[in-house]
C-alpha cells in the first residue's frame, strides 16, 4: 500500500512515527508503520507480509476500499491476513453466535460477516464511537450483510454484562489497556468449546520482556503482558499466540 513507510534503512535501526515525524534511532523490532502510530506495525519483514498477502488472492473491492480509507484516515484495522484468518476460523468452527468488541468502520466485521453468511451465523459487534459505527453500518449494507450483523453502540465494559446470550466465537480488538477487563467480562459469555481471538497481543513486539519502547506505552504493554499471562495460565482455556499481524491469540474455552 502506498501509505506504508517502507523505511527499512537498516535492520538494526528502530523507527517510529510520532505526529507524522519519523524518528530513527536505537534498535528496532518494527519493520514498517503506517502513519497512524502502528495500525499496521509489523515486527517481521514487510516483504513477507506483502508476499503472504498476494497469496490471499484478490480481495473484494469493498474491503479494498475500506483498507484505503482506513489508511487515509489513520483508523487502525486488522491486516488483511488477520481478516482472512478470522474468516477461516469462523468457517472451520461453523460458528453461529459471533461477538466482536471493537468495530471501527467494520472492516474485520465484514471478514467475520462473510463467513457468518455461509455458516448461517450472526455477528454482534460493539463500538463506543457513534460516528465510526454509523459508517460501519453503511458498509454492512453495501456488503449485503445487514441481516447477519447487529451493531451495538456503547462502552463494551457496560454492554457486555447486559448480554444474555453466549457466543461460540469472540473477537476482541478494542482499547488495548482494557483487555484484562474485557477478558473478565467476556468469560461467562463464551460457550464451552467456543473460540476467543484477540488482536494486537504482542503490540509491535514490545510485549516481549526486554523490548525497547517509548515510555508512554509502559502501562499498555504491562497490561497486555498481564492479559497474556492470565489468559495462557487460565485452565479453562487452551491458548496459543501467533506472531503475525500485531500478534494474535487464539483460545478455546474448555469448560464452564
Ligand atoms: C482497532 S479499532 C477496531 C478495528 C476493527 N476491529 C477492524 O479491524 O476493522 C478499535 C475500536 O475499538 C473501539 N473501542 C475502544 N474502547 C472501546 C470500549 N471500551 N467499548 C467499545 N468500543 C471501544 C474504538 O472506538 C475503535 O473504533
Amino acid at each position: 500500500m502506498s501509505f506504508f513507510f517502507a523505511l527499512k534503512r537498516d535492520r538494526f535501526m528502530r523507527f517510529e512515527t510520532i505526529c507524522g515525524k519519523v524518528i530513527v534511532g536505537k534498535k528496532y523490532r518494527i519493520w514498517n508503520l503506517s502513519n497512524n502510530e502502528g495500525a499496521m506495525a509489523l515486527f517481521y519483514p514487510f516483504e513477507m507480509e506483502r508476499y503472504l498477502e498476494t497469496l490471499l488472492g484478490e480481495r473484494d473491492p469493498l474491503l479494498r476500499e475500506m483498507e484505503e480509507q482506513s489508511l487515509k484516515e489513520t483508523i487502525p484495522i486488522v491486516t488483511p491476513m488477520v481478516g482472512n484468518f478470522l474468516n477461516l476460523l469462523v468457517h472451520i468452527g461453523k460458528a453461529q453466535a459471533i461477538l466482536e468488541i471493537g468495530t471501527a468502520i467494520g472492516y474485520s466485521t465484514i471478514w467475520l460477516g462473510r463467513a457468518a453468511e455461509k455458516t448461517g451465523g450472526q455477528v454482534t459487534t460493539i463500538d463506543m464511537n457513534k460516528d465510526r459505527l454509523a459508517r460501519a453500518v453503511k458498509y454492512f449494507k453495501r456488503a449485503g450483510l445487514q441481516s447477519c450483523i447487529t451493531a451495538l453502540q456503547g462502552d463494551a465494559r457496560k454492554l457486555l454484562p447486559t448480554l444474555d446470550s453466549t457466543f461460540d466465537f469472540v473477537f476482541i480488538d478494542a482499547a488495548k489497556g482494557e483487555y484484562l477487563e474485557y477478558l473478565h467480562l467476556i468469560y461467562p459469555l463464551i460457550a464451552p468449546g467456543g473460540v476467543l481471538v484477540v488482536d494486537n497481543v504482542l503490540f509491535r513486539g514490545w510485549v516481549v520482556p526486554g523490548s525497547d519502547f517509548v515510555p508512554k506505552y509502559d502501562r499498555m504493554v504491562g497490561g497486555l503482558r498481564q492479559f497474556l499471562e492470565d489468559l495462557c495460565q487460565n485452565p479453562d482455556f487452551s491458548t496459543t499466540v501467533l506472531p503475525f499481524g500485531d500478534g494474535v491469540s487464539v483460545s478455546r474455552r474448555l469448560r464452564v
